[in-house]
């Protein structure tokens, strides 16, 4: 099993360096996507350290579209992951938008895509963001939570990011 993690900027992104951690202890592969705005809150430097490789966020890297990176990366990899998807980028893929690496990626992909959601309470609710989520389970894509719990912003309720060991087990 390969993943392809791809990170978005939710104030929940720092799980996924458990998530990578988590994959390291058990062996699993990974490539890793993240998104420009992931690094309004954490480094790239924090982020490829932990990775112990590249992580891709730009769609017009000459070096890595010599080689059509965006379609290898949905390629090679066996299972792709968002985490933690925003609502940003769960309504922009349900609409077919791919004006970054990650979701032309997605775009691209000939598998069903796992999210796991993180936002505020209301976010999740909101009538739009559950359409988009109700049209992409109707074609196949996944999603595991989000969770019950306390949320970053202080309040209580659907939203929070799933844990990484709850996803590698959704995973396998
Ligand atoms: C402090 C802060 C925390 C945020 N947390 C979330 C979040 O948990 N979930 C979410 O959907 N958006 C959150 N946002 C909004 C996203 O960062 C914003 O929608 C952004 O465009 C997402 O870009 P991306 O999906 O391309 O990474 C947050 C914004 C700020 C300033």
């Amino acid at each position: 099993m390969k993943i392809l993690i791809i990170i978005t900027g939710s104030v929940g992104c720092y799980k996924s360096l458990d998530l990578i951690r988590e994959c390291q202890k058990k062996s699993i592969d990974y490539d890793v996507i993240a998104t420009k705005n992931t690094f309004e809150f954490i480094s790239r430097l924090l982020l490829e350290t932990i990775c112990n490789k590249q992580v891709y966020s730009e769609l017009f890297d000459l070096d890595m579209e010599k080689k059509i990176g965006h379609i290898k990366l949905a390629r090679d990899n066996s299972n792709i992951i968002v985490y933690p998807a925003t609502a940003n980028i769960i309504s922009k893929f349900a609409n077919g938008f791919c004006n970054d690496l990650a979701l032309t990626c997605m775009i691209a992909a000939n598998k069903p895509i796992y999210f796991a959601p993180a936002m505020n309470k209301e976010m999740w609710a909101n009538p739009i963001i559950q359409n988009n989520v109700d049209y992409l389970k109707k074609i196949g894509h996944q999603f595991i939570g989000p969770d019950d719990g306390s949320l970053a912003c202080g309040e209580y309720g659907s939203g929070r990011l799933v844990d990484p060991g709850e996803v590698l087990n959704q995973l396998k």
